[in-house]
C-alpha cells in the first residue's frame, strides 16, 4: 500500500527578493496543492515520475537512467526530489527501493512555489511510508535542502509556507511567525505563462545589489517598512492600505529589474479594472502577478486579467500545510 501526501502552493503578498537579504516578507498558503505518492519497490532503486512535468527516471547510487523525457532535463528536474527522498532515507537508515510519483495542480516555474510544495509532499510521503516520525520542522528542513539544489540561495520562505500553511511573516534570522489576518483577502492570480528560473532572477538581483549598494540598500529598507505597515493593515482588515502597499512593493521590484512586459501588461489591466493594488509575486521575470480587489470588483478584475491574456483564477488562503492524504 502506498502513501499519498500533499502540500500547498503559496503567494508572496510582500517582500520577495528582499527576503533573501534578511528583510521580512508576508506569505499565504493557497488552495492549490502538489501531491506525492510513495511505494516500496522490490529492488533498491529510486524511481521518480513527475506527471505534470512529463519526466521520469531511475536513480541508483550516482547513476541516472531516464524513462521519460530528455535525459539531461529529466535528471535536472528530478534531482531535487531525489535529494528530498535521500534526506528521509538517511534518518530511517533503511536501504529500500522506492517508487515516487508526483502530480501538482500548481503551475510550474510561475512564482507559486511549486517545487517547494512538491518537495514537502515527497518528504512527508516517504516519511510516512517508512514510519519515520517527522515533525513539521523536519519536513521544512528537508524540503529546504531540496530547494537549495534547485534555486541556489533561496530564503526558505517557500518550503516554510508549504509545510506550515496559513499566513505567515517570514524572516531568515527569526524564522516564521503565524500572522493574524482579520479578513478574507480577495486575490486574483494571473499567470503570464512565461516560465522563468528563480535561480537566475535571484542572481540578477544579487548582481544589481553588488553594483549599486547605495541605491539598492535603501530599497531594502523601504521594503521592510512596507511589510511593517502591511502587518497592521492586514490585522485591521484595511484592504485599501494593503492595496496601496502592494503597488509600492511592485514599484520596488520593478526597480530591481525583476518585472517584465508580460507582468506589466496584466498588472495594468488589473489596476484599470479597479484592483486596489497589484504586483508580481515570487521571483518575477514572467510567472504570476496578484491583484487585490473588493468583493464587488473582484469579478471585473479577474475578467480583465483574462482578457489581457493571463490565465487567471481566484486564490483562497488555506490553513492546511503539508498533510497525509487518505488512500
Ligand atoms: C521565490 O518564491 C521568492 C524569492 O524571494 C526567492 C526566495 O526567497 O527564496 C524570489
Amino acid at each position: 500500500m502506498g502513501v499519498i501526501a500533499s502540500a500547498p502552493a503559496k503567494i508572496i503578498l510582500f517582500g520577495e527578493h528582499f527576503v533573501v537579504y534578511g528583510e521580512p516578507a508576508i506569505v499565504l498558503a493557497i488552495d492549490k496543492r502538489a501531491y506525492a505518492k510513495a511505494d516500496l519497490r522490490l529492488d533498491k532503486r529510486i524511481f521518480l515520475r513527475s506527471l505534470n512535468m512529463n519526466v521520469a527516471g531511475y536513480f541508483e547510487d550516482e547513476n541516472f537512467k531516464v524513462e521519460e523525457g530528455n535525459p539531461k532535463e529529466a535528471k535536472m528536474k528530478l534531482e531535487p526530489l531525489k535529494c528530498a527522498v535521500e534526506k528521509v532515507l538517511e534518518i530511517s537508515s533503511e536501504k529500500v527501493g522506492l517508487n515516487i510519483e508526483v502530480n501538482s495542480t500548481v503551475p510550474v516555474a510561475a512564482g507559486l512555489g511549486s517545487s517547494a510544495a512538491v518537495a514537502a509532499a515527497v518528504v512527508a510521503a516517504v516519511g510516512a511510508l517508512l514510519n519515520v516520525k517527522l515533525s513539521k520542522e523536519d519536513v521544512f528542513r528537508m524540503a529546504y535542502d531540496a530547494e537549495k539544489i534547485m534555486h541556489g540561495t533561496p530564503s526558505g520562505i517557500d518550503p516554510a509556507i508549504s509545510t506550515f500553511g496559513g499566513a505567515m511573516l517570514f524572516q531568515i534570522d527569526t524564522g516564521f511567525k503565524p500572522l493574524d489576518v482579520k479578513t478574507d483577502i480577495p486575490i486574483v492570480i494571473g499567470n503570464t505563462g512565461v516560465e522563468r528560473s528563480t535561480r537566475s532572477q535571484v542572481a540578477k538581483v544579487r548582481s544589481l545589489r553588488d553594483r549599486y549598494p547605495q541605491i539598492v540598500d535603501p530599497m531594502m529598507r523601504a521594503a521592510r517598512e512596507i511589510v511593517l505597515r502591511a502587518i497592521e493593515a492586514l490585522k485591521d482588515g484595511d484592504l485599501k492600505t494593503t492595496g496601496e502597499l502592494m503597488d509600492i512593493n511592485h514599484a520596488l521590484l520593478y526597480g530591481l529589474g525583476v518585472s517584465d512586459e508580460s507582468l506589466e501588461w496584466l498588472i495594468n489591466a488589473a489596476r484599470k479594472a479597479g484592483a486596489l493594488g497589484a504586483k508580481l509575486t515570487g521571483a518575477g521575470g514572467g510567472g504570476c502577478m496578484i491583484a487585490l480587489a473588493n468583493k464587488d470588483s473582484i469579478r471585473n478584475v479577474l475578467e480583465a486579467v483574462q482578457r489581457a491574456g493571463g490565465n487567471a483564477f481566484l486564490a483562497k488562503k488555506t490553513n492546511e500545510g503539508v498533510r497525509i492524504e487518505p488512500v
